[in-house]
């Protein structure tokens, strides 16, 4: 091959190559990473993504340079010369893509077994922090977590300190659910009757969605929530003010909150914004059109959603299993909704 094709070559790859590459770091494909593993993974992606732009390159530039150097001329009828194999382009064609194959191999074997490792709570010194342990269930169509290192404390938003280990404990309480949250890079089914355990290791503060990712019935694409990284101090704090005092008498506003309901409506005296369901605030207007007194009304309405819906809302949506509430929680969480305090 003379000197010249070969720079020819070369230089068409270059072109190819960072056309490839702009694609690839100009748009932004991946979400912001916020958690260690979400960290290894985008690793990964770009470890793979970089040896596929270099054997983009390197085929575009033959298949280019061979399609304008041995263009057959418009009346050239005649068979090509007869060629038979290369053994050395051989070798070498499929030498480099097992290497490759293998370097990709390697690499994701060991980002999966480290995305997996978590420290292990020693039964000599508990620390509710080393790992934190999330119970995650998943229900038509809320989430709802449990912190059984901070006596049970549920939650609506799932809250982590930074920087600390976290076991999610997850299942789901009727039908295949699954769990994401795009900038902790993984995703993890939900399913009735198993635990499946996924660990996540925050390390950038902020607010990010909670997505459910498969398929659930009616409600699937409301059936959202929040993960809120914040300070370990800020999360001791929190779990302290919210840990559920044993025996003490349920309050409405925390059972709204612990029952999700702030998942989906707008209620002012529970700070509640959410708009999948009928605002909260407007109960009375609703008990009236519903022809229905209205203490009476809220409490159908939680035990059995679907005798009445809202205009403009659709049916089906609004879970039917809070009818196994017991009967305290439900007579608190009446009270609260019908006198809007606490
Ligand atoms: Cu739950 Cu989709």
């Amino acid at each position: 091959m003379r000197r010249g094709s070969i720079v020819q070559l070369v230089a068409i790859g270059a072109v190819c190559g960072a056309g490839a590459a702009l694609v690839a770091l100009l748009i932004p494909w991946l979400p912001h990473a916020a958690s260690e593993q979400a960290g290894r993974i985008d690793f990964v992606f770009w470890f793979v993504t970089t040896i596929c732009i270099a054997i983009f390159a390197l085929v575009a530039a033959v298949i280019l340079y061979s399609v304008v150097k041995f263009r057959a001329a418009p009346d050239d009828d005649s068979d090509g010369p007869p060629i038979h194999g290369h053994t050395g382009l051989e070798i070498v064609w499929t030498a480099i893509p097992a290497a490759l194959v293998t370097a990709i191999s390697i690499v994701s074997a060991v980002v999966l077994a480290k995305n997996e490792d978590l420290p292990h709570a020693s039964a000599a010194s508990p620390n509710p922090l080393r790992p934190l342990v999330v119970d995650v269930m998943a229900q038509q169509f809320f989430w709802t977590f449990k912190y059984p290192g901070f006596g049970n404390l549920t939650s609506s938003t799932l809250r982590l300190p930074i920087d600390v280990p976290v076991k999610l404990r997850i299942t789901s309480v009727d039908v295949t659910h699954s769990f994401f949250v795009p900038e902790f890079g993984q995703k993890l089914d939900a399913v009735p009757g198993s635990v499946n355990t996924l660990a996540v290791t925050p390390d950038r503060l902020g607010t990010f969605p909670v997505i459910c990712t498969e398929l659930c019935g009616l409600g699937h694409a409301l059936m959202r929530s929040q993960a809120q990284v914040m300070t370990s101090q800020k999360f001791r704090s929190w779990a302290k003010a919210g840990r559920q005092k044993p025996g003490g008498a349920a309050s409405g506003k925390a059972l709204f909150a612990s029952n999700g309901c702030d998942g989906c409506h707008t209620f002012k005296p529970a700070g509640a914004t959410a708009k999948v369901g009928p605002d909260l605030d407007k109960l009375r207007e609703e008990a009236q059109r519903a022809g229905v007194p209205l203490e009476q009304f809220i409490r159908e309405s939680i035990v059995n959603p679907n005798a009445y819906v809202e205009p403009g809302y659709p049916k089906g949506v609004m879970p039917g299993t809070f009818s196994t509430l017991p009967k305290a929680h439900l007579d608190a969480l009446v009270k609260f909704l019908a006198g809007g305090r606490r």
